[in-house]
């Protein structure tokens, strides 16, 4: 499993906090809506096959959003950004077996899932969504 840093995960379900937020409506609209597939995914037991596919097709439909919108604004670092976009997608699917089998009880995938989530929208996110509001 690729290794994704960030913060610690919680013990609880995936908690959207208003710390999270980066000022841009749409996105934070829709990272809470991941928040949400995770959680969904957590709860969902030995059948998470469609819950799974619910997280992962929210955040490629996400991605593909921020990826427009860093064209749209010309966003300097778009490049790097949509390949950890790339990197994070790879990832998740490489851990699709283990979950869809699994669930997520294992602390391992719920770590996994909730760095990739909360790592990405503060480190990469946030200056998207700033540099979009300041034009
Ligand atoms: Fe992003
Ligand atoms: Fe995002």
């Amino acid at each position: 499993m690729e290794r994704v840093e960030g913060p610690v995960a919680p013990m609880s379900a995936f908690e959207w906090d208003a710390a999270l937020a980066t000022g841009h409506a749409e996105i934070d609209r829709q990272h809470q809506e991941l928040f949400a597939c995770s959680s969904r995914l957590l709860t969902a037991g030995p059948s998470a096959g469609p819950a799974f596919m619910e997280l992962y097709e929210s955040t490629r439909r996400h991605f593909d959003f921020e990826e427009r919108l860093m064209r749209d604004i010309g966003y300097p670092h778009s490049f790097t950004h949509a390949l950890l976009h790339s990197r994070l997608l790879g990832a998740l699917n490489a851990v699709r077996q283990e979950i869809v089998a699994e669930g997520l009880g294992d602390e391992r995938l719920r770590t996994f899932v909730y760095r990739w989530l909360v790592g990405h929208i503060v480190e990469h996110d946030r200056p998207v969504a700033t540099a979009a509001l300041a034009r």
